[in-house]
């Protein structure tokens, strides 16, 4: 375990040294060319003045393809011979949804110039499972679009202009990606059908603590994985399924985790709350105290103490928090207890992350030793 630390202290130092090197060699760029020249001076020409145009004209132009076999394909979209479900149709500078033709199922909209998804684009894809419209410029979803696809299974608008969840979302869905949206507001009731969610992605949004009732997420049964980082949020989400194997937090303004807020979760496993502002007085000592629990992070925080952790967790980020010295006999009581060869009583920790702290002394080493699995551990 010597060696571990060794390593991993002398490749941080390397790592650094290596940052601090090629700061100081990167080199200038060159100036191409001769020197510039004075510009000789070109009259202005006097632009009439025009009607604010329909749409900004610095979108390029929609690309189109050449004419495909299919007769219903459009022609701003490709459809392949051997996917005939699939229709791509992005990166093609597209302002409108095509007419979807009936046996598409996975739909690509993704890198696109799209402000508004309209429910004729759609009156015949009650096939469709999958539409993926990442990068667009939605602002406005017409509910009638979700009720002319019953069947949709993946919905994917990451980074668009949304300023709301959308409303009448259908019941089949299983991942909801909108994370990189401007949403301040979830209408009542938005997720209060989706029993089959297992993703709900919001991560950077503008979402706080009054958008989040305790009744928001509660019918989310089936939900697994809830990202909810960078927001403003100044508490912990009230009324999260118990479902939930993964819950991302990190970046807002969380100070304060009720003491029984994680009580009844069975399957919890990855719990992140790094960029937050939690101390010792918001963190009661055995919150975190769940056996289901595998991956820990509570980086750059202020606690000046370890909080207590289930001997099955394997991975604890408690990098740049303010902690100055670490108990052995509280973060590691095994290594007190007689029974040494009682497999199941050895703690699982495998990465320990303790850099950015004020360590000192420096970690007990009977501390290191009592966790038998650690792999590796930055200090
Ligand atoms: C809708 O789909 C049906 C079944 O494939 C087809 O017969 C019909 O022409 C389609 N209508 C439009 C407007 O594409
Ligand atoms: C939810 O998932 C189950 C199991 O896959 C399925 O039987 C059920 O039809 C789904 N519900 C909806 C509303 O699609
Ligand atoms: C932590 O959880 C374990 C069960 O996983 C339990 O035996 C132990 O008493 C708990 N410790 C504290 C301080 O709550
Ligand atoms: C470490 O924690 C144990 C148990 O809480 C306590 O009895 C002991 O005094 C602590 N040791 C130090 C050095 O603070």
């Amino acid at each position: 375990m010597k060696a571990g630390v060794g390593v991993v202290s002398s490749l941080l130092l390397f790592l650094l040294m290596g940052a601090v090197f090629a700061q100081r060699v990167r080199p200038r760029k060159p100036s191409k060319g001769p020197p510039p020249t004075k510009k000789p001076f070109v009259p202005k020409r006097v632009i009439p003045a025009e009607p604010e145009p329909q749409e900004p004209t610095d979108y390029p132009p929609p690309i189109l393809g050449p004419p495909s076999p299919y007769s219903d394909c459009p022609r701003e979209c490709l459809c392949h011979p051997s996917y005939p479900n699939s229709l791509y149709c992005e990166n093609r500078n597209l302002r409108v949804v095509p007419v979807i033709p009936f046996r598409t199922h996975y739909l690509y909209l993704q890198n696109n110039y799209i402000s508004e998804l309209t429910a004729e684009a759609f009156n015949n894809a009650t096939e469709l499972r999958w539409i993926n419209l990442a990068n667009n410029h939605i602002q406005k979803i017409d509910k009638q679009v979700f009720k002319k696809i019953p069947g949709l299974l993946y919905f994917y608008a990451q980074r668009n202009k949304l300023n709301e969840v959308p409303s009448g979302l259908p019941s089949s869905l299983e991942q909801l990606r909108l994370d990189r949206n401007r949403i301040s507001k979830i209408p009542a009731g938005a997720f209060s059908k989706l029993h089959n969610l297992t993703l709900l992605d919001l991560h950077y949004n503008q979402l706080s603590d009054s958008d989040l009732g305790k009744n928001t997420l509660k019918d989310l049964q089936s939900l697994m994985q809830l990202n909810l980082a960078h927001n403003t949020l100044r508490k912990m989400p009230a009324g999260i399924p118990h479902s939930l194997h993964q819950l991302f937090l990190d970046k807002n303004r969380i100070d304060d985790i009720p003491e029984d807020y994680f009580k009844g979760f069975t399957h919890l496993a990855f719990v992140r709350l790094n960029y937050n502002q939690l101390s010792d007085k918001g963190v009661p000592k055995a919150v975190f105290n769940m056996s289901s629990l595998l991956d820990l992070q509570l980086a750059h925080n202020q606690l000046t103490v370890v909080p207590l952790f289930n001997n099955r967790l394997e991975h604890l980020h408690l990098n740049h928090n303010s902690i100055e010295s670490i108990n052995g006999t509280e973060i590691c009581p095994f290594s007190m207890s007689a029974d040494h060869n009682d497999d199941s009583l050895v703690p699982r920790l495998r990465y320990l992350r303790l850099d950015g702290n004020h360590l000192h002394p420096p970690i007990p080493m009977d501390v290191i030793m009592c966790f038998r699995h650690l792999h590796s551990i930055v200090m």
